[in-house]
């Protein structure tokens, strides 16, 4: 075990215990979107979880940052909000806000976020930009919804966990970076019916069982 201080509360964790799991086991909340226990190596994609380690010059991402022996770390510094106030804001730029029609509503990360930051869900510094079409149709039992997606990647996580292999992936660059299913010669191949452990862990309600597909299966 290691002992350390964050925000001047001494915890105690087993040694090579990253900071962000350190933090959220011992209810010290900070932002993250990307961070999945069960993945070896964190991507740090969403940029949201950043906080201060006295003696380094700049903030550091904690979902991939060891915990280690007399750390002190602060997890509310005006730095460090600046930084998850500003991806957060970069991330919402290329999302549809419309909450009222939105399957995640009151229990989406974005809006938990939001509150923490005490900032608005519409970007107001950068320019709203959209993708279009913003509905992916194509697959048998699914729907994508590009413009709610938040790149975080638990969806391609689970999906090879669940299935031995990820029947999705990231696909393009930059602003088009969006999630691509891959198909089978045959839908029968597909595990999706009974899987869906992408509908229930996406954050935002990004993948959605089809209208015609029982809703109450995701519950
Ligand atoms: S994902 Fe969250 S922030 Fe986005 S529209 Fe849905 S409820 Fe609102
Ligand atoms: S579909 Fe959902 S879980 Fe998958 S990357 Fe997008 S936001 Fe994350
Ligand atoms: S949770 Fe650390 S960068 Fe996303």
């Amino acid at each position: 075990m290691i002992k350390f201080v964050v925000d001047n509360k001494e915890i105690e964790v087993k040694k090579g215990t990253n900071l962000l799991k350190a933090c959220l086991d011992n209810q010290i909340y900070i932002p993250n979107l990307c961070y999945m226990e069960t993945l070896g190596t964190p991507p740090a994609s969403c940029r949201l979880c950043f906080v201060e380690i006295e003696g380094q010059d700049r903030p550091v991402t904690s979902c991939n940052t060891e915990a280690l022996n007399g750390m002190a770390v602060k997890t509310d510094t005006p730095s460090v909000r600046q930084l998850q106030r500003t991806a957060f804001e970069l991330l919402m730029s290329i999302h549809d806000v419309d909450c009222a029609h939105c399957p995640a509503n009151k229990k989406c990360a974005l809006q938990q976020i939001a509150r923490f930051l005490k900032i608005g869900l519409k970007p107001r510094r950068l320019p709203h930009t959209l993708k279009d079409p913003d509905i992916y149709e194509d697959h048998p039992f699914l729907d994508y919804h590009l413009n709610r997606c938040v790149l975080c990647g638990k969806c391609i996580h689970v999906c090879r966990t669940q299935n031995g292999q990820p029947l999705m992936a990231f696909a393009k660059r930059g602003f088009s970076t969006l999630i691509s299913f891959f198909g089978k010669e045959s839908l029968a191949d597909l595990p999706c019916e009974t899987c869906l452990a992408c509908v229930r862990i996406c954050p935002v309600s990004a993948i959605t069982l089809k209208d015609n597909q029982d809703q109450t299966a995701k519950d």
